[in-house]
């Protein structure tokens, strides 16, 4: 019998997720069907709830449900580093959490982009659900110096306060700074802010891109101002479909048990996106 999954989420019409899965699905003979659920802002446990009832297997969840998830579940390791949640798995009778856009987004810089993390500066711009989510798998990766710039600069200290006294991420300085107090350049600056989905950029100061570095915007489909912003001062840029891929075939790994070639499902995304 197929198993059926779902991405929840609300909005959720433009999720690339079901053909995403779909592609994997074709790709490793998995007998799956993968769906979107619209849950209302106030019943995302009620809709879930509806789904497992009717012989859901799994569910991935995105905005603004990750914090609801997190609270449906019994949250995995990577859940509970991320307190929040964007891949749930019914298997066994249990209501399991994982988040795996951290995972994701070290996969798409480390393998897909070349990019390795080890050693290098790294500079995080934003503090919320987005940024929350990458902290642990970006520090396991052992980068030299970690720096949360946000607008709200209490929300970067108080993430960057909760890391900084784990002796697990002892090769890393970890800082919280306002835009403006920004004086180093970076290898690698990830935008994690919302700002360009609304055509914004953060209001980064000149000089922020080391040599070579990196300009990664976890937002896709578009050019965003901070894309083109890297792009005049040389930065080599990235967007976030390799992320979007790639965390979901982490999770696709969970509930499957294989995991699925990413690379010709970002080439054929990337035609169209
Ligand atoms: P998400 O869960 O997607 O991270 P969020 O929790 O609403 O969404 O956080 C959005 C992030 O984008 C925040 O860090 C926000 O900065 P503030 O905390 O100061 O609000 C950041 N952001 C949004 N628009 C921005 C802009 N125009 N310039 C700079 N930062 C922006």
């Amino acid at each position: 019998m197929t198993d059926r999954y779902a991405v929840v989420g609300n909005p959720v019409a433009h999720s690339l997720s079901p053909e995403i899965h779909a592609a994997f699905a074709r790709q490793t003979g998995e007998d799956i069907e993968y769906g979107k659920l619209l849950a209302p802002l106030d019943g995302f446990a009620a809709t879930v709830d509806k789904f497992r009832a009717g012989g859901g297997h799994g569910v991935n969840v995105t905005v603004p449900f990750k914090f609801d998830a997190f609270r449906y579940c019994e949250p995995t390791a990577s859940a509970v580093d991320a307190e929040a949640v964007n891949t749930l798995d019914f298997r066994a009778g249990k209501i399991l959490g994982y988040n795996t856009d951290g995972i994701g987004l070290v996969t798409d810089l480390e393998r897909n982009l070349g990019f390795s993390l080890c050693d290098k500066r790294v500079l995080i711009m934003g503090a919320g659900g987005a940024t929350h989510g990458v902290m642990h798998p970006i520090l396991n990766a052992r980068p030299k110096l970690l720096v949360v710039a946000n607008r709200t600069v209490d929300k970067a200290t108080s993430l960057v306060a909760r890391l900084s006294h784990s002796a697990e991420f002892s090769v890393t300085e970890i800082s919280a700074r306002p835009y403006p107090a920004l004086d180093n350049s970076f290898d690698l600056v990830i935008n994690a802010t919302s700002a360009g989905l609304r055509d914004e950029m953060p209001p980064l100061p000149e000089g922020i891109f080391a040599a070579g570095a990196l300009a990664y915007d976890m937002v896709y489909g578009k050019q965003t101002p901070f894309m083109a912003f890297a792009q005049r001062r040389g930065a080599r840029t990235a967007d976030g479909l390799g992320m979007l891929v790639e965390q979901a075939a982490e999770a696709f790994s969970i509930w499957r048990s294989v995991r699925p070639d990413t690379r010709p499902v970002i080439a054929k995304l990337r035609i169209r996106n």
